[in-house]
Formats: structure tokens, C-alpha cells, sequence
């Protein structure tokens, strides 16, 4: 046992290809709102939203001007910072303009453009280069008869994509864990589902690298988390989070899973 300690939880979005340039300004205008309105909520929290890459330099302006602890990311970016690749967003570029964080390997990305675990370990280590945090999203593509055969799957795909980093670069990491059968779902997986992959991972991390490391990781659960659900996902054990999508497009319905992520946060001793 490694003493107790109340761990830090994250609420985070990502708004996939939605939201204008001028819709994404009022969203985050009003998240910046509550947060300054409300520093006891947002305390022990890491909130943050990952825009289209076309609104995050006027999202960042925003946080600038009102001072706000929101951190902002993108949903995806190129291994190499420059150079002949058409099309492609540099994570130098993402940094430039003062993005934190940058989601990686989401379903969406590795099923409709056929990204490979080795472009997404190349990305890792390239958003790590630029000192920013990369969300690895993993997840096992159906729910299977037995939970074994998708921790097997879950512990291949994160050692292939976790492959170009260190033991320290896993404190820059924030793992989320989405089963893809659970993405864009009518429900999440269930809770002693979630917690089980979770508690795997961390095992499996400290197998892997060493020195208990998988105790500290975050890691955070995304698919299909509501408004409804959202507490008693917080609440699992082995989660630090949740990664929410459609849920999440009404800043109202996202502030007030802020709000019960602060109650959760309160409650919550997590002893290893
Ligand atoms: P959803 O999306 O909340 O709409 O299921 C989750 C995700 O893709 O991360």
C-alpha cells in the first residue's frame, strides 16, 4: 500500500468536427465564466476542451483575457513539427499557440483514416517533444463474452502505442480508456467493466515500467457518459475522469458535470 491521497479528477471534451468559430467563443466564454465565478468547483479539477483545430487560437484567446484555469487541446496531430505533409497540423504549431494537451489515437481517427498504432506512438512522442500532454485514447473495438479477451487486446494495443516513450514521460500522459463498442453508444460500458480495464491497466503499467507507475497514471473513461451517468463513473476507484462527446456539446449540461465532479472529488479518498 503507497498511503492515501485524494487524486485529481479531469472533466474533459472533445467536440469532434462540430461547432463554428463564433459558436465555439460563446461556449468557452461562458465555461471561463463559471470557472472564474466559481475557483471552490473547479479547485481540485483539470478541466479542459479540445475544439477544432480552427477555433482553438481564439478559444486560448479567451482563456488569455479572462485569466481561466480551462486548458485547451486538439483532437490530433502530425508526428513530425514541419516539413512536405500536406494537410497536416505540426504539434510546434499546437504549441505556438498555447494548446496543452492533444487527443491521439480516438477510434474515429484509427477506423475512418486508418491510423496505425505505430503512427499514433510516433505522435505521442512528438507531442511529448513539445511539452504538451497527449490524451492516448485505447479501447477494444466490441464488447467481448469475456472481459479477458479485451484486456488482452487493451495490453497490446498501449505497450504498441506506448513503445517510443519512457517511465517519465507516463506523468505527461493522460490515458483514456473508451471501449469503442461504448462510443457514440446508447449507454457507457458498465461501471465494474470500467473498473476492471482501469485496475488492468494500472497493473499492467507497473509490470511494464516499473516503480508502481500505474497507481499515479490518469486515466480517464470515455463512451456515451451523460449528465446521468457521469457520477458514478467519477466515483470508480481506478478513474480519474471522464472524456465526454455528445453530452458535453451544451456548456450547461457540461458545466454540471463539473459541478458533480467537484462533489465526487470531495468525497473521494482512493487508497493503493
Ligand atoms: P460520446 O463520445 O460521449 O459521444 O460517446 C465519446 C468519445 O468519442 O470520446
Amino acid at each position: 500500500m503507497q498511503g492515501e491521497k485524494t487524486r485529481k479528477l479531469y472533466v474533459g471534451t472533445s467536440w469532434k468536427m462540430n461547432k463554428t468559430v463564433n459558436e465555439s467563443r460563446q461556449y468557452i466564454s461562458t465555461l471561463c465564466d463559471f470557472m472564474n465565478n466559481n475557483p471552490q468547483v473547479i479547485k481540485n479539477l483539470e478541466v479542459f476542451v479540445l475544439p477544432a483545430f480552427l477555433a482553438i487560437d481564439s478559444a486560448i484567446q479567451i482563456i488569455n483575457k479572462t485569466n481561466s484555469d480551462l486548458k485547451i487541446g486538439a483532437q490530433d496531430c502530425c508526428w513530425e513539427d514541419f516539413g512536405a505533409f500536406t494537410g497536416e497540423v505540426s504539434p510546434m504549431h499546437l504549441k505556438d499557440l498555447g494548446a496543452s494537451y492533444v487527443e491521439l489515437g480516438h477510434a474515429e481517427r484509427r477506423n475512418i483514416f486508418m491510423e496505425t498504432d505505430e503512427m499514433v506512438s510516433k505522435k505521442v512522442a512528438a507531442v511529448i517533444k513539445n511539452n504538451m500532454k497527449p490524451i492516448l485514447c485505447i479501447g477494444e473495438e466490441e464488447k467481448p463474452s469475456q472481459i479477458n479477451i479485451a484486456l488482452h487486446f487493451l495490453e497490446h494495443q498501449l505497450m504498441d502505442d506506448l513503445n517510443k516513450i519512457d517511465r517519465t514521460d507516463l506523468k505527461n500522459i493522460v490515458i483514456a480508456y473508451e471501449p469503442v463498442w461504448a462510443i457514440g453508444a446508447t449507454a457507457s460500458a458498465p461501471l465494474d467493466y470500467i473498473e476492471e480495464a482501469m485496475g488492468f491497466l494500472r497493473n499492467l503499467l507497473n509490470k511494464k515500467f516499473g516503480n508502481n507507475c500505474g497507481n499515479d497514471q490518469v486515466i480517464i473513461y470515455g463512451g456515451s457518459v451523460t449528465p446521468e451517468s457521469a457520477r458514478d463513473i467519477l466515483a470508480l476507484k481506478n478513474n480519474d475522469g471522464i472524456f465526454v462527446g455528445r453530452s458535453a456539446l451544451n456548456v450547461e449540461y457540461f458545466i454540471n458535470m463539473i459541478k458533480m465532479a467537484n462533489e465526487v472529488q470531495k468525497s473521494k479518498i482512493t487508497s493503493f
